[in-house]
C-alpha cells in the first residue's frame, strides 16, 4: 500500500515537472538532442555546428549543454563571461546563439566540480524550467553520453522532437549506437537520423550501419579534419570558418528542417 503511494507520488511529481518544463519551452518550437553511446563521438562539435547551421539558415538558436561533468561548449565557443544566477536563468549569447551551460555558473573552468547524480538530473532539470530563451525555433541540446541521470532526465521530461545519435564509423561503434537508439525508442521519442563522425576514406561505414538497423536516416558524414580541433581550440566555430564543413552541416541542418516543419 506505501509502496503504491510512493510509486504514485513519484508519478505525480515527473508530471507536474514535466508540466512546468512545458510551461517555460512553450515558445521554443523545435527540441533537437545530440546523444551517443560513448564520449569523444563529436557530440559537442556536431551540437555546436549543427546550431550555428541552423543560426545560417536564418532561425532562432538556443544550445542546451546538458553535460554537467564535462561542458565544453562554452571551451568550444570561447565564451568567457560569467552567469550571475539570478532567475531566471539567461543564456549568454554568442554569434546569435543563445547559450546555457553548468560552466556559466562555475567561477573556474577549470576546477573539478564533483557532481553527485541526483545534482546533476536537478541541474539539467534547472535549466529546463528555469531558462528564459525567449523565442526559439530550435533548441539543440548536447548531451552527455551514455545512460545517466541527465539524458534520462531529458528523455523524461521533455517533449523531444526527437534526437540526433552520432556516432564514428567502426562496427564496435555502431552497435553501441544501435543499442542507445533502441533505448531512445523503448522510452518513445523519436531518433531523427545519425551522422557518422570522424569518417576516413579506408574508415566508414558505421552510420549506414546504424541507420539500417533502426530503421532511420544517414543525415551526414563528417570526415575526419584536424581543422575541427584547430577552430574549437581557439573558440571558434567550423562551420563559420571552413566552406566544406559549413556546407555538410548546412545540409544535414536542411535535411532536419525539412522533417520537422
Ligand atoms: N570530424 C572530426 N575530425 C577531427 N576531430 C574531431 C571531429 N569531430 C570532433 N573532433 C574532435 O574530437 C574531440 C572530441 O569531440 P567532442 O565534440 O568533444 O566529443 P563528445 O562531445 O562526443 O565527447 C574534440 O577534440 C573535437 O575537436
Ligand atoms: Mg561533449
Amino acid at each position: 500500500m506505501q509502496e503504491q503511494a510512493g510509486s504514485q507520488n513519484f508519478i505525480a511529481a515527473v508530471l507536474s515537472k514535466k508540466q512546468l518544463v512545458k510551461a517555460n519551452l512553450e515558445k521554443v518550437k523545435h527540441k533537437i538532442g545530440v546523444y551517443s553511446a560513448k564520449g569523444g563521438t563529436g557530440k559537442t562539435t556536431i551540437a555546436i555546428n549543427l546550431a550555428y547551421a541552423l543560426k545560417e539558415l536564418g532561425y532562432k538558436v538556443g544550445l542546451l549543454d546538458a553535460d554537467i561533468d564535462t561542458p565544453n561548449v562554452t571551451l568550444f565557443l570561447g565564451i568567457n563571461q560569467r552567469a550571475d544566477g539570478a532567475y531566471p536563468l539567461k543564456p549568454v549569447e554568442k554569434d546569435g546563439v543563445k547559450v546555457i551551460s553548468s560552466s556559466l555558473f562555475m567561477d573556474d573552468s577549470k576546477k573539478p566540480i564533483i557532481w553527485r547524480g541526483p545534482l546533476i538530473a536537478k541541474l539539467v532539470e534547472d535549466f529546463m524550467q528555469n531558462t528564459a530563451w525567449g523565442e526559439l525555433d530550435y533548441l539543440v541540446i548536447d548531451l552527455p553520453p551514455g545512460t545517466s541521470d541527465s539524458p534520462l532526465s531529458i528523455m523524461q521530461l521533455l517533449d523531444m522532437d526527437g534526437f540526433v545519435l552520432v556516432t564514428t564509423p567502426q562496427h564496435i561503434a555502431a552497435l553501441n549506437t544501435i543499442r542507445s537508439g533502441l533505448m531512445i525508442k523503448r522510452l518513445n521519442v523519436a531518433v531523427l537520423g545519425v551522422i557518422e563522425n570522424m569518417s576516413t576514406a579506408d574508415n566508414t561505414g558505421g552510420g549506414k550501419e546504424v541507420a539500417e538497423a533502426l530503421n532511420t536516416e544517414l543525415l551526414g558524414t563528417i570526415p575526419y579534419n584536424e581543422k575541427f580541433n584547430k577552430f574549437s581550440d581557439s573558440g571558434k566555430v567550423p562551420v563559420e570558418e571552413d566552406n566544406d564543413i559549413r556546407e555538410e552541416f548546412i545540409r544535414i541542418a536542411s535535411k532536419l528542417k525539412d522533417m520537422l516543419h
